[in-house]
């Protein structure tokens, strides 16, 4: 047997063991090859009548073939066990599957998004602020009195640098309208923060969306379209809002926006207190201080704002009865949503 004779049996073998379609014929070149009895062994006793010169290079070649041959079938037998449980014919169709959890968004961020696509599709774009607010942004710039009780240290969070966490999403209009000249119309959501004890309806973090619509002409009754537009997709075709006379510092008129009841449709029931009505939000006319504490000409431009609390209105529409568990992040109720 010649050096030549030995590596075309071997290219056979590895073709023969590549071309394996199964694992019996797998192990058939095995035996072919490997076994005690197999053609290799006979090649190994075939090396005493080989010439000294090519001994050497005979033996590595006669090893080589061995260790790559038995490689390649050990290779070829995992896969071919491993295909035999997952997809083969070991496996059970009638098995259940094993559930792997799908994660979904937090409620208050589905609200949140809900929110922000209504207003997106009246030319409202996203403005964004910070929590931590100074209090010219928050308080001074909105027109609210110095002796104003949202300003007290036990209703609102300071810092050390005199800053604070903000109370509500509005100082957002006042860093937009800074930079920003006429016409204006931002929503902004954002986080809130109150010095509140939690129960089941208060939370000392909370998140607001805040709206500021400013141009030349614009009137209550632009409001009022603005926010029954969004009432309706919100809620539906057949809620109905209404205006009640309110107090905010930064707007004038101020009003109270409730829509009628989502569960009665306005007649009357347990979750209405039997008004028909569910306040939802706080809204108004821009009070000219504020405009000119950002250097807007209030002769010249009228403005709408409102700011409504996403945990309230998440709730309603979910039935949710207590605040926390949107912060206490149990799984068994966040994967309802
Ligand atoms: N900032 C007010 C609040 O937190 C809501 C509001 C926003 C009212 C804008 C009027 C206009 O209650």
């Amino acid at each position: 047997m010649t050096l030549q004779d030995l590596i075309d049996m071997k290219a056979a073998a590895l073709e023969k063991a590549r071309n394996a379609e199964n694992a019996e014929a797998l192990e058939g070149v095995r035996i072919e090859y490997l076994a005690r009895k197999g053609l290799l062994p006979k090649v190994m006793q075939e090396l005493k009548n080989v010439s000294p010169e090519e001994k050497p290079m005979f033996g590595k070649t006669v090893n080589d073939f061995k260790n790559e041959l038995a490689e390649r079938i050990k290779t070829k037998q995992a896969e071919f066990a491993a295909s035999g449980t997952s997809a083969g014919a070991g496996f059970d169709l009638t098995q259940p599957g094993q559930w792997q959890g799908l994660g979904t968004r937090h409620p208050i961020t589905q609200i949140t998004d809900r929110i922000t696509r209504i207003f997106q599709t009246l030319g409202f774009t996203v403005a964004d602020g910070p929590d931590i607010e100074t209090v010219w942004n928050n308080f001074d710039a909105l027109n609210t009195p110095a002796d104003h009780p949202s300003r007290d240290e036990q209703d609102t969070f300071y810092l050390n640098n005199g800053d604070l966490m903000r109370c509500h999403t509005s100082p957002v209009q006042v860093r937009y309208m800074m930079e920003h000249k006429p016409p204006v119309r931002i929503i902004s959501p954002g986080r809130c923060y109150r010095r509140d004890t939690p129960d089941a309806t208060h939370s000392a973090n909370f998140h607001q969306v805040e709206g500021l619509y400013v141009d030349e002409n614009v009137s209550l009754a632009d409001l009022k379209g603005t926010l029954s537009y969004f009432a309706r997709e919100l809620m539906g075709p057949n809620v109905k809002i209404r205006f009640r006379p309110h107090f905010f510092p930064f707007t004038e008129p101020s009003v109270e926006v409730d829509f009628t009841c989502h569960v009665c449709n306005g007649k009357g029931c347990r979750v209405c207190k039997n008004s028909g009505w569910i306040e939802i939000l706080g809204a108004g006319m821009v009070d000219p201080n504020v405009f000119q504490s950002v250097g807007y000409d209030s002769s010249k431009v009228t403005g709408f704002a409102f700011g409504m609390g996403i945990e309230r209105i998440t709730m309603i529409l979910y039935g949710i009865h207590d605040i926390r568990n949107l912060y206490e992040n149990d799984v068994r109720f966040l994967s309802q949503f």
